[in-house]
């Protein structure tokens, strides 16, 4: 993709949802159809996609660290992002590529504002700031209830990190928050039920990355 009158073009979409809600997997498979639409596609993730974010992501997800406010935890998410969108997300974008991006601002949203009660208005205000307003075209919200999410990262016998140690009641706080997200703003946030078999989720995906793809070119070329 080229350019329109000056502006990047490329597109940015982000996965989002509980743990072991099937995000990483989903964004794997999403990655190898973009490409075979010939897109030139970057896949990165939250916190973390370059070195300094990914150091503050080992520090966000060590629970042997000492106690972490929420307010600390935002703002490291904060300073990662920042170094992310600067250094990686808008280059990106700017040279025209798809950057697909394994969670982003609706994940602070959710976790540090419907989970952990911080104040949604500030936490928009701070994360306009890291951002400096870049948001998504497009998100996927992989949902799942809490428990088969939970269980499934425990199949995985994944190494428990920070979140792993939260309540059950934590992380059914945070799924009531992505849904509160996705009515505040239903063009852009997309709902998928992920309770199903991966390949029945990666079918839906596909179906709905490609439909609105479709819908997304159309004005763009009209600009031409
Ligand atoms: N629809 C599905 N049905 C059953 N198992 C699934 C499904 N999707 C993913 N899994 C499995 O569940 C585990 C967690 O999936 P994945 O890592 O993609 O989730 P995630 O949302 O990225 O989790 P995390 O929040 O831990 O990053 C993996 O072992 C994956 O193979
Ligand atoms: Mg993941």
């Amino acid at each position: 993709m080229g350019r329109v009158s000056g502006k990047p073009t490329g597109i940015f979409i982000t996965l989002e949802g509980g743990e072991g809600s099937g995000k990483t997997t989903q964004a794997r498979r999403l990655c190898e159809r973009l490409t075979a639409q010939s897109l030139d596609v970057l896949h990165t993730r939250e916190p973390g996609g370059t070195l300094l974010a990914e150091r503050l992501r080992s520090i966000l997800l060590d629970h042997s660290v000492e106690t972490i406010a929420p307010e600390t935890e935002a703002y490291l998410i904060f300073a990662a992002r920042r170094q992310h969108v600067d250094h990686v997300i808008k280059p990106a974008l700017a040279r025209g590529m798809t950057v697909v991006c394994d969670r982003f601002s609706d994940s602070t949203m959710a976790y540090q504002g419907y989970g952990r009660g911080l104040d949604l208005r500030a936490l928009r205000t701070m994360n306009d700031w890291a951002t400096g307003k870049l948001a998504p075209q497009l998100t996927l919200l992989f949902d799942v209830p809490v428990s088969i999410g939970l269980g499934r990262r425990r199949g995985r016998a994944a190494t428990e990190n920070r979140l792993d140690r939260e309540t059950e009641r934590f992380h059914r706080k945070v799924r009531a928050g992505f849904h509160a997200l996705a009515r505040r703003e239903p063009r852009r946030i997309m709902v998928i039920d992920s309770a199903r078999p991966l390949e029945s989720v990666a079918q839906a995906v596909e179906a709905l990355v490609m439909n609105w793809l479709k819908t997304y070119r159309i004005p763009t070329s009209k600009r031409r």
